[in-house]
């Protein structure tokens, strides 16, 4: 994509050495696993049933049609200049989106200064957690009459979101009055969910109420910010079409067969080379710009769940000819690398002094910034930092970063993004998505399921006692309890 750059000379062994760089021999022999992985992709990339199947659909979601865009925008700006304030509600894909979209896009400070908002509601996140401390003094010092919730589950059955809308919606019932439902927004999956039924329900007895959209097929919740999350760009008056055409040129150059000009492919099979080969297990993301620290966030939940699996894929072919994935039980591998956010410069006075001299394990992506949207320059009569200007002094932090690294044989690479347009941001979080789907295949996983989220739900749900747990599951749970030895307790 025209404007971001990957740089990746620190990641070769030309810079920190054969044991713990990449040879350009070893990238040659991995040529033959990229183009099938290549070949595989683009075949169901191009057939809607095996992306809906697999859970592919999001690399479609640059491409959504004007009036979709037009009208999420309109409904952004009506709740903007109805409400004050803004709770979303929603967990994992559900939240990091919009907050990674919310620091990097609107100014720093957003929710704090009424002339940083521009006539925007400050927008507060909830439903991520099940801390009784922050939901309550948000409900305390919020005016429920001048409040907009937006709800969002994909599943509509997710315990922290649930929990937090069930209290949120009774708070706005007791405070808005008897049309509280029209302060509501959801969004959800078309069919299925107690949020589904509810909603509906709602409807029914005022079409005003519980206004909700319908979250895409086949796009699971970590790959849909430019789905779900497109409600609270337009309510913080961020253009949606430049997010989507920032991913759609994204897209362009993230499909590309060549390795060489495919910045995704090239991402993917460098840290797979690092890993499988240089024991480079530990991925640290560190943007170099404070907005982009809640990105680099979201991208640990993307790894994460994404690539850290127990099994393998096991293929399977339809007779109409799509394809769908399922875990091979046969086969274990237990792989991924771990995920870790660091921001620069803060960060340097932390982690960064494992990253230099503990385990070489790791392999570093910075992310650098060309032009910030302000500008500060040190006063004069301040010695060496005379005149110097902030932005000039952040890159050549990033640069002095790289070069210590490079120094103890670390390997690193930059992404250079222009400036955090809504445009260039669209273009990174797709890059980030190519990369880890094309890492997925690299690694032959199924990088759109995250089964292994599930066992800390079922054992609450057993502790709750949830009608219709799945009774395998319920006697797993009932067999294998914690053991807590008091000796082991001091
Ligand atoms: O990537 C995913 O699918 C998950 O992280 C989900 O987004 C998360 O578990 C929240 O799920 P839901 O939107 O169904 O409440």
């Amino acid at each position: 994509m025209k404007g971001i750059n990957f740089d990746f000379n620190n990641m070769f062994s030309f810079n920190v050495g054969g044991e713990n760089g990449v040879d350009e021999k070893e990238l040659s022999a991995l040529s033959y696993s990229v183009n099938e992985a290549h070949n595989h992709l683009s075949r169901v990339l191009s057939d809607k049933s095996s992306r809906v199947k697999i859970g592919l659909e999001w690399t479609r979601l640059p491409f959504q049609d004007a009036k979709t865009v037009r009208d999420i925008q309109k409904l952004g700006d009506e709740i903007a200049g109805k409400y004050e304030n803004v709770v979303s509600l929603g967990i994992g894909g559900s939240y990091l989106g919009l907050k990674a979209a919310q620091d990097a896009l609107c100014p720093p400070y957003y929710n704090d200064f009424a002339g940083v908002r521009k006539k925007r509601p400050r927008v507060y996140f909830e439903g991520n957690n099940l801390d009784p401390d922050t939901l309550s003094v948000l409900l305390k010092n919020l005016n429920p009459k001048k409040t907009f919730v937006i709800v969002i589950s994909k599943s509509g059955e997710t315990t922290e979101t649930k929990t937090a809308f069930i209290t949120v919606r009774e708070w706005l019932k007791k405070g808005a009055g008897k049309h509280y439902g029209r302060q509501i927004f959801a969004i959800t999956d078309p069919e299925s969910g107690s949020l589904r039924s509810e909603v509906d329900a709602e409807q029914r007895q005022d079409a005003l109420s519980f206004r909700n959209s319908s979250l895409m097929k086949g796009v699971g919740g970590r790959f849909s910010e430019l789905n779900m999350g497109l409600l609270h760009l337009a309510v913080t008056g961020v253009k949606i079409g430049d997010v989507l055409k920032g991913a759609a040129d994204m897209h362009k150059a993230c499909t590309r067969q060549e390795l060489s000009s495919n910045p995704a492919y090239m991402y993917a099979a460098l840290h797979t080379i690092l890993y499988r080969m240089k024991g480079k297990d530990i991925a640290i993301i560190m943007p170099f710009c404070e907005t982009l620290k809640s990105t680099a966030d979201w991208y640990i939940q993307m790894l994460a769940e994404s690539l850290g699996k127990k099994y393998a894929r096991k293929v399977k072919k339809l007779p109409d000819g799509s394809e769908q994935w399922a875990n091979d039980e046969g086969r274990a591998v237990n792989v991924g690398r771990t995920p870790i956010s660091a921001r620069g410069t803060n960060d340097l006075h932390s982690i960064q002094q494992n990253n230099i001299e503990g385990m070489n394990n790791k392999a570093v992506t910075f992310i650098r910034v060309g032009k910030f949207r302000s500008e500060i320059k040190v006063p004069a009569g301040n010695g060496i930092l005379s005149g110097k200007k902030f932005s000039g002094l952040i890159g050549l932090a990033q640069e002095a970063t790289e070069w210590a690294l490079v120094r103890e044989s670390r390997p690193n690479c930059t992404i250079i993004v222009p400036e955090i347009s809504a445009y260039y941001w669209g273009g990174l979080i797709y890059f980030f998505e190519m990369a880890t789907a094309f890492e997925g295949e690299l690694l032959d996983i199924n990088a759109f399921d995250q089964p292994g989220v599930e066992g800390y739900k079922n054992y609450m749900y057993y502790k709750l006692g949830k009608p219709g747990l799945n009774k395998a599951v319920a006697e797993e749970i009932r067999k294998n309890p914690l053991v807590k030895n008091p000796k082991f307790i001091i």
